[in-house]
């Protein structure tokens, strides 16, 4: 077979090059030329089935939605109710944060197919296609494949049986041997280990992950055959690889969480079919991730006492509320510019909270150093974090805790306000459940929503301002045990 012609592409102006340089040569951009194979290959994903007569929106085929549930009622959940014939799923996460584990079991769910509450496996569902589940392993070996399957109670039963596995790095090969077994599904395991003969660069280079991303969403448009490529992220969300593959695929799946605590958190950051909201929380145990029975609280590090800088958020992901902890510790800096470390929640928005707290709350944090996170190491990105962030902070400084029982929700603006958050009766509702006794809220419900004097058992505070936010949601000093001189 002839070698197909490489070009190097300038991501940033589409010029290419025969060689690679670090510098565009068009456009000067740096570090934009991406290895790209050139050759016109025959049924590019772009112009399969499109039609070359213009066709009226009317008259167009509907596509086929059945979903394949794969049995993982939270998984489902994140799908959208399973995974979409012919669709390209990438699965990301840092290192060791369960990947493996999570798409195993979901391999195994949907090669037995298990029916879930959350899948929507259509009428009498479709037929299993006899190669069950194709597994492609590059960064395992079989034998590691072999012990986790074992600890996870997979190697006895139908799935035993019906996930076949290959430890293949090649890319064709992979998808030959898909090709020729049609399974229901395709998982590879992961995108940074497999590569193409033809390209030059290591596997995991952006020119291997990008043309071995497009040959397999080539054989997911043409065969059908739903693909899901496991891909590594850093903490900072680089890593050449799945940024870069993100335009590529149909839905982004993300798992995330502490690695030294059990749990995890699933959502989709994109998904062609279905919402982006939903979150799906897991547990990793002895013997696998377990569904959390009850994922509102699953976040909530219970405490004995209340402690200076920690507040509890009630936060909205989707449709479903989720109560977490904002921790923060504030200490004087001891020189240069103060540090600032913020996990769990957007950096730029905590900057901004610094600031309306210094300026408008009387809560100056200017020269102390700052650490912000959420407990469990999930990251929540809601305005409604900001009154609990501010609490937690001002807690912190002021060496006064949040009372038990108390939380907290609302967007904090510029002037120092208080700005309404959507869903409030459901994050009251859930909190109440919860065993909450006292909620502070924007005194302004959002575009007609009443807010509501009490839900349950849960005293509801409406305050206008941040400033008055934090005189309910503090313990004042009286009150505290003599506190030492
Ligand atoms: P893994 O799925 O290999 O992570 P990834 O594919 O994202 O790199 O999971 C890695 C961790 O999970 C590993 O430290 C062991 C732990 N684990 C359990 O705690 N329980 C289990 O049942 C399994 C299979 C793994
Ligand atoms: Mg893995």
């Amino acid at each position: 077979m002839a070698r197909p012609a490489s070009r190097f592409v300038c991501q940033s102006c589409g010029d290419s090059f025969l060689r690679w340089e670090g510098q565009c040569r068009t456009c000067g951009t740096w570090n934009s030329l991406v290895e790209t194979i050139v050759s016109e290959r025959p049924g590019r994903p772009a112009s399969v089935g499109s039609p070359a007569t213009p066709v009226p929106l009317r008259d167009l085929a509907e596509p086929d939605l059945t979903r394949l549930a794969v049995g993982i009622g939270e998984f489902d959940r994140v799908l959208g109710g399973g995974l979409v014939p012919g669709s390209l799923v990438l699965l990301g996460g840092e290192p060791g944060i369960g990947k493996s584990t999570l798409i195993l079991a979901a391999a195994a769910g949907v090669a037995t197919g298990t029916r879930t509450k959350a899948g929507g496996r259509g009428r009498g569902g479709p037929e299993l296609a006899p190669g069950g589940v194709l597994y492609a392993s590059g960064e395992e070996s079989v034998g590691q494949l072999r012990l986790r399957a074992r600890r996870m109670g997979l190697t006895d039963g139908p799935a035993g049986e019906r996930v076949r596995v290959i430890a293949e790095t090649d890319v064709e090969r992979i998808v030959e041997a898909a090709r020729a077994t049609r399974p229901a599904l395709l998982v590879v395991d992961s995108i940074q280990t497999v590569a193409l003969d033809e390209l030059s660069g290591p596997a995991g280079s952006v020119g291997q992950v990008r043309e071995a991303a497009a040959r397999f969403l080539d054989l997911a448009k043409t065969e059908g055959i739903p693909v899901v490529l496991v891909g590594h992220v850093t903490k900072d969300g680089t890593l050449a690889g799945p940024k870069t593959l993100e335009h590529v695929v149909d839905a982004v799946l993300t798992l995330e969480g502490e690695r030294g605590g059990s749990l995890r958190l699933l959502r989709a950051s994109k998904n062609r079919f279905g919402s982006t909201e939903e979150v799906g929380v897991f547990a990793m145990g002895e013997d696998g991730l377990r569904e959390v029975a009850d994922p509102a609280r699953a976040f909530l590090a219970l405490q004995a006492e209340p402690a200076p800088g920690s507040a509890v958020a009630a936060t909205l992901e989707g449709s479903r509320p989720l109560l977490v902890e904002v921790q923060a510790l504030v200490t004087q800096a001891t020189f240069g510019t103060p540090r600032r470390t913020v996990s769990g929640l957007d950096f730029n928005r905590v900057a901004l909270l610094l600031a309306v707290l210094g300026r408008r709350a009387g809560v100056g944090l200017g020269s102390h150093d700052v650490y912000v996170s959420i407990a469990g190491g999930v990251t929540i990105d809601e305005p409604a974090l900001d009154l609990p962030a501010c609490l937690a902070l001002a807690s912190s400084l002021r060496d006064r805790p949040v009372p038990a029982g108390l939380v907290a929700t609302g967007e904090v603006g510029l002037l120092g306000e208080l700005r309404a958050v959507g869903g409030l009766e459901r994050r009251l509702r859930e909190a109440e459940r919860l065993g909450f006794l006292r909620a502070i809220v924007p005194a302004a419900g959002r575009s007609g929503e009443k807010v509501p004097v009490r839900v349950g058992a849960l005293e509801v505070v409406p305050c206008t301002t941040l400033r008055e936010a934090l005189a309910v949601g503090l313990i004042p000093r009286e009150a505290e045990s003599p506190a030492p001189s």
